[in-house]
Protein backbone atom coordinates (compact mmCIF):
# COMPACT_ATOMS: atom_id res chain seq x y z
CA UNK A 1 0.00 0.00 0.00
CA UNK A 2 1.24 3.15 -1.24
CA UNK A 3 1.37 5.85 2.09
CA UNK A 4 0.19 9.37 1.79
CA UNK A 5 2.62 11.08 3.47
CA UNK A 6 1.43 14.87 2.94
CA UNK A 7 -2.38 13.48 4.16
CA UNK A 8 -0.73 12.03 7.61
CA UNK A 9 1.54 14.74 8.16
CA UNK A 10 -2.02 16.91 7.44
CA UNK A 11 -3.29 14.62 10.48
CA UNK A 12 -0.01 15.06 12.95
CA UNK A 13 -0.58 19.18 12.51
CA UNK A 14 -4.29 18.87 13.13
CA UNK A 15 -3.87 16.65 15.70
CA UNK A 16 -1.16 19.22 16.98
CA UNK A 17 -3.97 21.61 17.63
CA UNK A 18 -5.11 19.83 20.65
CA UNK A 19 -2.00 20.48 22.51
CA UNK A 20 -2.13 20.84 26.26
CA UNK A 21 1.51 22.66 26.63
CA UNK A 22 1.28 25.63 28.85
CA UNK A 23 4.11 25.56 30.50
CA UNK A 24 7.19 24.81 27.45
CA UNK A 25 4.56 25.95 25.02
CA UNK A 26 6.05 23.61 22.32
CA UNK A 27 2.89 21.95 20.73
CA UNK A 28 3.22 18.48 18.87
CA UNK A 29 1.25 16.43 16.78
CA UNK A 30 1.53 13.05 16.27
CA UNK A 31 -0.49 10.48 13.95
CA UNK A 32 -0.45 6.98 13.78
CA UNK A 33 -1.38 5.09 10.33
CA UNK A 34 -2.78 1.66 10.25
CA UNK A 35 -2.26 -0.98 7.49
CA UNK A 36 -6.12 -0.68 6.89
CA UNK A 37 -6.31 2.97 6.78
CA UNK A 38 -7.20 4.44 9.83
CA UNK A 39 -5.38 7.64 11.04
CA UNK A 40 -5.23 8.06 15.07
CA UNK A 41 -3.87 11.59 16.51
CA UNK A 42 -2.70 12.46 19.37
CA UNK A 43 -1.17 15.65 21.34
CA UNK A 44 1.55 15.89 23.90
CA UNK A 45 -0.15 16.92 27.20
CA UNK A 46 1.64 18.60 30.01
CA UNK A 47 1.98 18.87 34.01
CA UNK A 48 2.56 20.95 36.62
CA UNK A 49 5.01 18.16 37.87
CA UNK A 50 6.89 18.55 34.29
CA UNK A 51 7.90 14.43 34.76
CA UNK A 52 4.23 13.37 34.18
CA UNK A 53 4.57 15.13 30.61
CA UNK A 54 3.67 12.75 28.22
CA UNK A 55 3.97 13.19 23.95
CA UNK A 56 2.35 13.19 21.55
CA UNK A 57 3.86 10.33 20.28
CA UNK A 58 2.66 8.20 23.11
CA UNK A 59 -0.55 9.89 23.25
CA UNK A 60 -1.34 8.53 20.30
CA UNK A 61 -0.14 5.34 20.48
CA UNK A 62 -1.73 4.77 23.59
CA UNK A 63 -5.16 6.43 22.06
CA UNK A 64 -4.62 3.68 19.03
CA UNK A 65 -3.86 0.67 21.31
CA UNK A 66 -6.29 1.24 23.69
CA UNK A 67 -8.81 1.41 21.52
CA UNK A 68 -7.85 -1.86 19.67
CA UNK A 69 -5.62 -0.47 16.56
CA UNK A 70 -2.57 -2.29 15.42
CA UNK A 71 -0.76 -3.18 12.57
CA UNK A 72 0.55 0.49 12.23
CA UNK A 73 2.54 1.02 9.08
CA UNK A 74 3.29 4.96 9.50
CA UNK A 75 3.77 7.82 12.21
CA UNK A 76 3.80 11.47 11.44
CA UNK A 77 5.40 13.82 13.96
CA UNK A 78 4.71 17.84 13.94
CA UNK A 79 6.17 21.12 15.67
CA UNK A 80 7.23 24.35 15.05
CA UNK A 81 10.85 23.46 15.06
CA UNK A 82 13.41 23.96 12.35
CA UNK A 83 13.13 20.26 10.27
CA UNK A 84 10.66 18.92 12.23
CA UNK A 85 10.63 17.52 16.07
CA UNK A 86 12.47 13.93 16.35
CA UNK A 87 10.77 11.50 19.00
CA UNK A 88 12.31 11.55 21.98
CA UNK A 89 13.75 8.27 23.42
CA UNK A 90 10.97 6.88 25.19
CA UNK A 91 8.39 7.45 22.43
CA UNK A 92 11.32 5.46 20.02
CA UNK A 93 11.48 2.83 22.76
CA UNK A 94 7.53 2.58 22.91
CA UNK A 95 7.20 3.04 18.82
CA UNK A 96 9.57 -0.05 18.38
CA UNK A 97 7.47 -2.40 20.97
CA UNK A 98 3.94 -1.55 19.47
CA UNK A 99 4.90 -0.14 15.24
CA UNK A 100 8.10 -2.04 14.44
CA UNK A 101 7.82 -2.03 10.91
CA UNK A 102 6.31 1.65 10.91
CA UNK A 103 7.84 4.54 8.98
CA UNK A 104 8.59 7.94 10.56
CA UNK A 105 7.46 10.71 8.78
CA UNK A 106 8.76 14.55 10.61
CA UNK A 107 8.02 17.96 9.95
CA UNK A 108 8.04 21.67 10.59
CA UNK A 109 4.25 22.84 11.25
CA UNK A 110 5.47 26.01 9.21
CA UNK A 111 6.44 23.98 6.29
CA UNK A 112 4.37 20.84 6.07
CA UNK A 113 5.66 20.04 2.45
CA UNK A 114 9.25 19.11 3.43
CA UNK A 115 9.03 15.91 4.96
CA UNK A 116 11.78 13.71 6.63
CA UNK A 117 11.36 10.04 6.26
CA UNK A 118 12.62 7.37 8.70
CA UNK A 119 12.05 4.06 10.19
CA UNK A 120 10.94 3.02 13.75
CA UNK A 121 13.73 0.38 13.62
CA UNK A 122 16.44 2.78 12.59
CA UNK A 123 15.73 5.35 15.01
CA UNK A 124 16.30 2.85 17.61
CA UNK A 125 18.58 0.23 16.43
CA UNK A 126 19.88 -3.03 18.98
CA UNK A 127 16.71 -1.86 20.92
CA UNK A 128 15.49 -4.11 24.34
CA UNK A 129 12.40 -6.18 23.91
CA UNK A 130 11.44 -9.42 26.06
CA UNK A 131 9.17 -10.59 22.41
CA UNK A 132 11.76 -11.65 19.59
N1 LIG B 1 7.51 16.32 23.15
C1 LIG B 1 6.73 15.50 22.37
O1 LIG B 1 5.50 15.63 22.34
N2 LIG B 1 7.35 14.57 21.62
C2 LIG B 1 8.69 14.33 21.61
O2 LIG B 1 9.16 13.39 20.97
C3 LIG B 1 9.58 15.19 22.40
C4 LIG B 1 8.93 16.23 23.23
C5 LIG B 1 6.84 17.32 23.99
C6 LIG B 1 6.92 17.06 25.47
C7 LIG B 1 6.76 18.44 26.02
O3 LIG B 1 5.38 18.72 26.20
C8 LIG B 1 7.31 19.37 24.97
O4 LIG B 1 7.45 18.58 23.79
C9 LIG B 1 8.64 19.98 25.31
O5 LIG B 1 9.57 19.03 25.65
Amino acid sequence: MKIDSKKLVAAAAQARLGSVSPYSKFKVGAALLTKSGEIIGGANVESASYGLTCCAERIALFKALTDGKKNFIAVAVVARCDAGPMPCGACRQLLREYAPEAKVFIADSDDLKCIRTFTVKGLLPSAFTLVP
